[in-house]
């Protein structure tokens, strides 16, 4: 048992658990994600099984997404990334749904599941269902020869190692690379981009490594914050955007490790529900970053402040509208708009690490979860 013991403590190489062993791994795991794919240099994508499987992406009809829990996160921001900069329908579903609703789908349709494991009962599902019909079937999954890798037309993998903790973090953001990835090659490919904002973007993603390291440097900052509301009982988290998606996944980390319950929304459908639950016990997560919809996000932290809610607001560094009403500000640096999500999920999953620690929760293995769910 010692031994075993020893091994474990080995294997967190000096931090105090997994979960915060992958946080801190990520600039490194979206390097090792996008190295000898993005060539910047050269101002090209090289992915073998994009570039195999070209035609189908470009006369796709739509692509549709599943996926469960995080990676269906990682789903949503690709929604956006594909539409945004490749111009191609998409459309994002739960594995769950999809597998039972009998869906309309087409030999023009590539479908994309999207899973850490590999082995997710639903997703596998889902794709068995979607090659019957006629569709491509594509992976991003991270463990190497899982069933879904294996159970796909093609695939890219994620380069992220080993994920022990079950709160999903460096799979995330290395999902969105490899999305991001995929986007900007078929955005090249069928002439939705300029070549010079290509040549753009490549070099953003290659400087998103050094961004997480930056944006890791407010893990004191959010301890002290995290201190102040371990005691909550509800969180509310809202995006716009890009944004939406990692609010959805900010409230999802902190609800698994943390017992606390947590929602995330679109910031623009507060109105329409949450705001009712806003008092001065409730802590409200907003994520302001300076592109998106910047102005209409201040001014719902206005709309929360003026009913007593705590504001905790992710913010492009030296930002000013929103230091000035809210209570919490963590800054990360500025990057193009589809790229924030690498940046801004960082201080959510060290605010839900932090939160769970203090509240003496198991963080690493969360009661009724399992990392990978291969049983319906
Ligand atoms: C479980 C895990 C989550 C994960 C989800 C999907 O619920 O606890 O962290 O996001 O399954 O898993 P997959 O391996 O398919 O990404």
């Amino acid at each position: 048992l010692e031994l075993q013991l020893n091994l474990e403590e080995i294997e967190k190489g000096g931090y105090d658990h997994f979960m915060l062993k992958e946080i801190y791994e990520q600039p490194r795991a979206i390097l090792d994600t996008y190295r000898g794919r993005l060539l910047a240099d050269q101002g090209l994508i090289r992915m073998a099984g994009i570039d195999q499987n070209l035609e189908k992406f470009i006369n796709a009809n739509r692509i549709i997404i599943v996926a469960c829990g995080t990676s269906w996160h990682a789903g949503l921001v690709a929604e956006y990334i594909f539409e945004d900069l490749a111009r191609i329908p998409v459309e994002v579903e739960y594995a769950s749904e999809f597998r039972y609703r009998n869906p309309v789908i087409t030999d023009k349709d590539v479908l994309i599941a999207i899973s850490q494991s590999g082995e997710t009962a639903d997703t596998l599902a889902a794709i068995k269902m979607a090659k019957e019909k006629g569709a491509f079937v594509f992976g991003v999954c991270n463990v190497v020869g899982s069933s879904i890798a294996r159970e796909t037309h093609a695939g890219a993998y994620t380069h992220a190692g080993p994920e022990i903790g079950v709160a999903s973090t460096k799979a995330f953001t290395t999902q969105i690379t490899v999305l991001s990835l995929i986007a900007l090659k078929l955005a090249k490919e069928k002439g939705a981009m300029s070549e010079s904002k290509f040549h753009e973007y490549l070099t953003e993603l290659e400087g998103i490594p050094s961004k997480v390291e930056k944006t890791l440097e407010s893990n004191k900052l959010i301890e002290e914050i995290a201190e102040v509301y371990k005691d909550s009982t509800n969180c509310l988290y809202l995006g716009r955007g890009y944004n939406f998606p990692v609010a959805l996944e900010g409230a999802l980390k902190l609800k698994e490790i943390s017992y606390i319950h947590a929602e995330g929304y679109p910031a623009a459908e507060m109105k329409h529900g949450p705001i009712a639950l806003i008092d001065e016990e409730m802590p409200v997560v907003v994520i302001a970053t300076k592109k998106g919809h910047y102005e209409k996000v201040v001014s719902n932290i206005q709309e929360i402040k003026s009913r007593s809610g705590k504001i905790i607001a992710i913010v492009t560094e030296g930002d000013k509208s929103v230091k000035e009403i809210a209570d919490h500000v963590i800054e990360v640096p500025e990057t193009s708009e589809p790229m924030t999500p690498l940046l801004t999920t960082i201080p959510l999953q060290l605010l839900s690490y932090h939160i769970a620690l203090m509240r003496g929760c198991n963080v690493d293995q969360p009661r009724n979860l399992a990392k990978s769910v291969t049983v319906e």
